[in-house]
């Protein structure tokens, strides 16, 4: 039996505690992928696997209010606002998201359901908030879960569960469940892991990586030319698809190792060399498109140029977007600052670090 027929199964199964109303409250983070997860098959599964630090001060704050209807009802009646403001595009998103959860949290037809959501970064910094804003509304889902069924033995169960819901709203998101570090994606190399949901890996990495910087340099704010789902679905028939696959393999083993010996500079050339394998992924689809601009080259530069000249162990990364992750050390923090500093005074930054994971407000 496949793990969601074993929800639905359990889902049809319980009765419930009677609750007219509830309220969940969830602040729950982004994450840096070091080990990219691009390409999907199937309801949102990894054709490779993944593995993130998991940030801290971009978040979002979700709170979900929960109110029974007053009789039988098969509609989804959601409010969605954003920042205390309507917001009718994130609302569509998350209405066909829970559509398609009914089968899992069949309590959604239920209950008028009214959700409010802030980022604590700026809409405009150009930030994908899709994995801190599915994990806190998956959260959301499951405190409800729990509420009416008390079905959930222990934190694990728990996380899972919600890493699971995440994982159907955006796939990185699965990953933002878990402190410190997370890994998603089926691999010989770590026996529970499962395409299914994210596991915690906090528990196998060095104490550097847990209070690692990760100062991000925007580059543009912009709309991007071309979504990370677009981009993922490209992948199906991509001339370099199983090269690529074989090449995270190699990344995974590396980057378990390097993690768990705080092996910096290991560490840093494969994250480096997972940013610019996937920028060049995106650049050889058919159609090929960029997502970097002149500037986030000329970061990158200068970012290598500075750590050969002062040997400072910061490196790079970039999600699907221009702006540059910029990874080191907490002990590096005075000469990173200075560096940033040295940089153009239109360059945007947002400091942020691995934090705990997320956190339960109500
Ligand atoms: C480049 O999780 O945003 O950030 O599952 O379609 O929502 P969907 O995609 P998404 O893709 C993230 C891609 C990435 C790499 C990563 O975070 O692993």
């Amino acid at each position: 039996m496949s793990l969601r027929e074993k929800y639905v199964k359990a889902a049809r199964r319980q009765s419930s505690n009677n609750v007219d109303s509830f309220t969940s409250r969830w602040k729950s983070p982004s994450n840096i992928a070091l080990i990219k997860y691009w390409g999907k098959h199937g309801n949102q599964l990894p054709i490779n696997p993944s593995v993130s630090l998991t940030l801290s001060e971009c978040a979002t704050d979700t709170t979900c209010q929960w109110v029974r209807k007053k009789g039988p009802s098969n509609a989804i009646d959601l409010t969605f606002s954003f920042h205390g403001n309507p917001a009718p595009t994130f609302e569509k998103r998350i209405k066909s998201y829970l559509e398609s959860i009914t089968d899992l949290c069949p309590f959604i037809h239920d209950y008028n359901l009214a959700i409010d959501s802030s980022n604590s970064f700026p809409h405009s910094a150009g930030i994908a908030s899709s994995a801190s804003g599915f994990s806190a509304l998956a959260l959301s889902l499951t405190s409800m879960e729990d509420e009416l069924y008390e079905d959930l033995d222990d934190d694990d169960d728990y996380r899972t569960k919600a890493s699971y819901l995440a994982r159907l709203g955006s796939g990185s998101a699965c990953r933002s469940i878990y402190g410190k570090a997370a890994w998603w994606g089926k691999s010989h190399l770590i026996e529970e892991s499962t395409d299914e949901y994210a596991i915690d890996f906090s528990g196998d990495i060095h104490d550097d990586f847990k209070s690692m910087r990760d100062s991000i340099l925007i580059v543009s704010s912009g709309e991007k030319p071309v979504s990370s789902s677009r981009g993922h679905h490209l992948m199906e028939f991509h001339p370099y698809r199983h090269d690529r696959i074989e090449q995270v393999n190699l990344h995974l083993k590396d980057m378990k190792v390097a993690l768990r010996t705080g092996d910096l500079e290991r560490f840093g050339q494969i994250i480096e060399q997972e940013a610019l394998s996937l920028h060049a992924l995106m650049m050889t689809s058919t159609p090929g498109y960029f997502l970097v601009t002149g500037k986030s080259i000329d970061l990158i530069n200068s970012i290598r140029a500075f750590r050969e000249s002062e040997s400072v162990p910061c490196y790079f990364t970039l999600d699907a977007g221009p702006n540059i992750h910029l990874l080191y050390p907490k002990k590096f923090e005075n000469p990173v600052m200075e560096f940033i500093e040295s940089l153009d005074s239109d360059t945007d930054v947002l400091h942020d670090q691995v934090g705990v994971g997320p956190v339960q407000l109500k």
